[in-house]
């Protein structure tokens, strides 16, 4: 939540602060879209030295409209932030930067400052007046108090962070000392990006992957100081620290929209290559399957008693479908729960408990500190992430990467089928380690996943029927899903993505429960679609069967999602949408994507931002 850009240039340096800042903000922007601003440090000519600050409530848009009307002189350093509220509304007062008392520094901050009330308080006993409802404007003060008492910018921010309870990202100027910008991070997202003769810095790296792809991961409680020349990292306590120099594998094409209009739209449609990039390297010449990124040992795993997947969302909705996955392949008790719930219950968890944490942005404070709490049980964990560098993974035993590229839609799409894909391939690889599955039915699974990029692409190809559909439902108010197996959590899933970009009532059921209450809420032209399990598992497929026919006999409107050559069910739909014939582990691959392409399209009917759906923002980065 919220994005955080930075930027110092040198001498030889031919780009313009704001330039690089807006820019950065604007590939920032799905993280959090409440107000914008930004600091750019003045240098002695025109205006004199000091801080040219603006900053709006709303979306980007804002800010840039200020900006064109009152251009900025050109600076070479500079901050900003695009904010999703936590302390105080969404305000012109409330955006970011905040500043220090007499306005010679400027700050912005991600994340929560727990202690902020006992020194906001200390502060105004002080004589300090808050210009807003903030915690971060507290930051300020102190950072810029530092600064007055002589410390350079770095040595107030290892002070002052010292002093801050919560989770932070912070980066600040100081006018008084252009070359430098200074950031801390704790629990909260943080990328350098290390350019020639100016560095940057960014919530992640798509806030400056126009200018470099080379980028430094920091771990918790560092500070970092860039001049244009050099980055500088230490601790907290003032120790020299290193940060992780790493290639960023995708680039800017990878992070624009390339003709959609919508990024979700885009990603919905990258998803045969996501699929097929996330399976890539898996098969070793012998065949068998290897997990680079796994740093557990197969002594380790063929321990392992017990899994408990977390993750928030629709990762969660990832780990119901892996359990049937991996229960069956592995025969290993499976649990899947909410990672904001895991912890406070005190979960059972011992040295064979394996935590698989599932986390698109690898920066979930939920997910995050379930891990933690497992670590501290002892248990071992293993991240399914798409983030490289990003946290989860980082405090991880092991991960497993999905490889899916930049996810930037708030709605979560290939960032689902390939940590899909990747508990898969988790799933089949413990059945190799521990030997409950042959080599050749693990091969036989593979083959099946490898087909999979082709067969999603067939249901893109099915697009304008699904958008028909869409069209078709643009005054309902309420939608149901239901599903069976692993096709219940592709009803949540689906419903999932209609209250977030629809801001439709919708919900997901399990098929058999709704003899237990929800079919009260059948009522004539009611739309529900129904997820049809492939008939290879005939109880299953009838069960289902008898679940439409029972919701139809009682006015519902049925939207049926049924494999190729299913004749027999179209009698009981009002409208069908033929999906692949997969196996029934596998199929939720491909039941998901007409439901993305459905609730991508509603939204886009009715109005909505699709990207940037409101409350929401991308990453969820404080509990
Ligand atoms: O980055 P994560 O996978 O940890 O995010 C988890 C959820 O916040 C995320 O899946 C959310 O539910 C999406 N908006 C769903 O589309």
């Amino acid at each position: 939540m919220c994005g955080i850009v930075g930027y110092v240039g040198g001498a030889s340096s031919s780009l313009d602060a704001k330039d690089v800042v807006v820019e950065g903000l604007a590939r920032l922007e799905y993280r959090g879209y409440d107000s914008a601003g930004l600091a750019l440090v003045l240098e002695g000519s025109g205006d004199g030295p000091g801080l040219h600050v603006d900053k709006k409530a709303g979306k980007l848009a804002n800010l840039r409209a200020i900006l064109d009307e009152a251009p900025p002189p050109t600076t070479r350093t500079g901050i900003g932030h695009t904010r999703w509220a936590t302390h105080g509304a969404p305000t012109d007062a409330n955006a970011h930067p905040h500043l220090g008392a007499h306005g010679r520094l400027a700050l912005v901050h991600n994340g929560i400052i727990e202690n902020y009330a006992v020194l906001r308080e200390a502060l105004e006993a002080e004589g300090h007046e808050m210009a807003s409802e903030t915690d971060t404007e507290i930051a300020a003060h102190l950072l810029e108090r530092r600064l007055d008492a002589g410390d350079d910018l770095t040595t107030a921010m290892q002070q002052v962070c010292s002093q801050l309870e919560g989770a932070f990202t912070l980066v600040a100027v100081d006018s008084q000392d252009p070359d430098r910008v200074v950031a801390a991070r704790r629990n909260s997202p943080l990328v350098v990006g290390l350019g020639e003769g100016e560095n940057f810095l960014g919530s992640d790296v798509a806030a400056f992957i126009e200018h470099t792809r080379e980028a430094l991961e920091l771990a918790q409680d560092q500070v970092v100081t860039l001049h244009p020349d050099r980055v500088e990292v230490t601790g907290f306590d003032g120790s020299p620290a290193e940060g992780t120099r790493y290639h960023v594998d995708w680039d800017l094409s990878a992070a624009q929209k390339d003709g959609y209009d919508w990024f979700m739209r885009k990603e919905i449609f990258e998803q045969p290559r996501a699929l097929a990039d996330s399976l890539l390297g898996r098969r070793g010449l012998d065949g068998k399957l290897q997990l680079d990124e796994m740093r557990l040992t197969d002594g380790e795993l063929r321990e392992i008693d017990r899994i408990v997947i977390i993750g928030c969302g629709t990762a969660n909705y990832a780990g119901l479908v892996a359990k049937y996955a991996i229960e069956h392949w592995t025969r290993i008790p499976c649990e899947v729960e909410l990672a904001h719930e895991f912890r406070y219950r005190d979960p059972i968890l011992t040295r064979n408990t394996l935590v698989v944490a599932i986390s698109q942005s690898g920066e979930t404070a939920d997910t995050l500190m379930a891990i933690r709490h497992a670590h501290l049980q002892r248990a071992k964990v293993l991240a399914i992430c798409n983030t490289n560098g990003s946290t989860i993974p980082r405090e991880s035993d092991a991960v497993i990467y999905t490889h899916a590229g930049p996810e930037i839609g708030v709605a979560s799409t290939k960032g689902f089928l390939t940590q899909l894909m990747a508990c898969y391939v988790l799933g089949l690889y413990l059945a190799q380690v521990r030997g409950t599955k042959f080599g050749d039915e693990i091969a036989d699974v593979m083959a099946e996943l490898e087909q999979m990029p082709r067969h999603v692409q067939t249901m893109l190809d099915k697009a304008e029927d699904v958008y028909k559909l869409a069209h078709a439902h643009e005054d309902s108010s309420t939608v149901l899903f239901l599903g069976r197996h692993a096709g219940f959590p592709v009803a949540l899933e689906g419903a999932l993505k209609l209250k977030e970009l629809a801001y439709l009532h919708a919900e997901g059921f399990a098929a058999g429960e709704l003899k237990h209450g929800p079919i009260a809420l059948i009522d004539d032209g009611l739309p529900v679609f129904c997820v049809m399990p492939p008939r290879g598992r005939d109880q299953l497929h009838d069960k289902m069967l008898s679940a439409v026919q029972e919701i139809r006999a009682r006015g519902a409107r049925t939207l049926v999602l049924v494999e190729d050559g299913d004749e027999g069910v179209a009698r009981y739909a009002d409208e069908v949408v033929y999906l692949p014939k997969v196996p029934t582990l596998l199929q939720p691959l491909v039941a998901v994507v007409p439901l993305q392409l459905f609730a991508c399209e509603l939204a886009t009917v009715l109005g909505h931002d699709v990207d940037q759906p409101r409350n929401l923002a991308k990453s969820v980065t404080v509990e």
